[in-house]
């Protein structure tokens, strides 16, 4: 197939969550996974693994302890409100299609679980500094997986394939660490479901707040003018 541009890629890479069953070429996984390891990671560590999860027993597993994770979501968000710039029917679609996803998890080709071996911090902070360390380290923890991640997506998108960045199974780590053999100190950030994308469920524009509601010049408030 053709390829396309990098900017259409992103402007078209929207979540899909509706696959065929039909298989994907393992030449097209190890350029999903090649696009993976070319992204930057904190002083180029590249502590980052993947395994790809095409067996289908194993499929089944990491689909089930996905639906229950997607159970206890749905608990937990119960009560949540559509985000100002949200529809109703738009969040209901994409709730939808992700309990759709969550029921036929099973039935997509490929998984790739995304992760990072984090060894123990062998630096410890001056105690004035601990409380400021322990919460940037809260944030910074996955970016060093995620520009990984999200090259897999554009790549996918440039393959024709569709995908969708999902984090739920982390609310059982443990579960998806003895299904799979991880290593204790492997740590999964993603779960990227692969496969060519239904009839009427392909990539297509991404909608998103515009430019001048989320970015600005030089200070707060001053809108970037596009
Ligand atoms: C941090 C993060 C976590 C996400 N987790 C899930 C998930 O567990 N399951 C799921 O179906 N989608 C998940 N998504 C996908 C988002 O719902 C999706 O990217 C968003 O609704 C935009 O969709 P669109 O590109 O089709 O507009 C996640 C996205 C991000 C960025």
């Amino acid at each position: 197939m053709d390829e396309i541009g990098l900017f259409e890629a992103i402007q078209t890479a929207r979540a899909l969550r509706r696959f065929k069953p039909e298989p994907v070429a393992d030449e097209l996984i190890t350029r999903i996974l090649d696009a993976a390891i070319r992204a930057p990671s904190a002083s180029n560590t590249q502590n980052w693994a993947f395994v790809v999860v095409k067996d289908a027993d194993q499929r089944r597993r990491v689909a089930e302890i996905y639906r229950r994770a997607f159970t206890l979501m749905t608990a937990m968000y119960r009560e949540r409100k559509p985000a100002p710039h949200q529809s109703a029917a738009g969040y209901k679609r994409m709730m939808s299609a992700a309990e759709h996803l969550a029921n036929h998890l099973h039935e997509v080709p490929v998984l790739i679980i995304a992760g990072l071996m984090i060894a123990s911090a062998g630096f410890k902070p001056p105690a004035e500094d601990a409380q400021r360390v322990a919460s940037a380290r809260a944030i910074i923890s996955g970016a060093s997986i995620y520009p990984a991640v999200q090259n897999m997506l554009l790549a996918c998108r440039a393959l024709g394939l569709g995908s969708v960045l999902t984090t739920i199974h982390a609310y059982y780590n443990d579960d998806v660490r003895a299904a799979l053999g991880l290593p204790p100190e492997f740590v999964t950030y993603a779960m990227l479901p692969i496969g060519y994308p239904q009839p009427g469920f392909g990539h297509g524009p991404v909608k998103r707040r515009p430019l001048s509601e989320v970015a600005c010049l030089d200070r707060w408030g001053n809108s970037w003018r596009a």
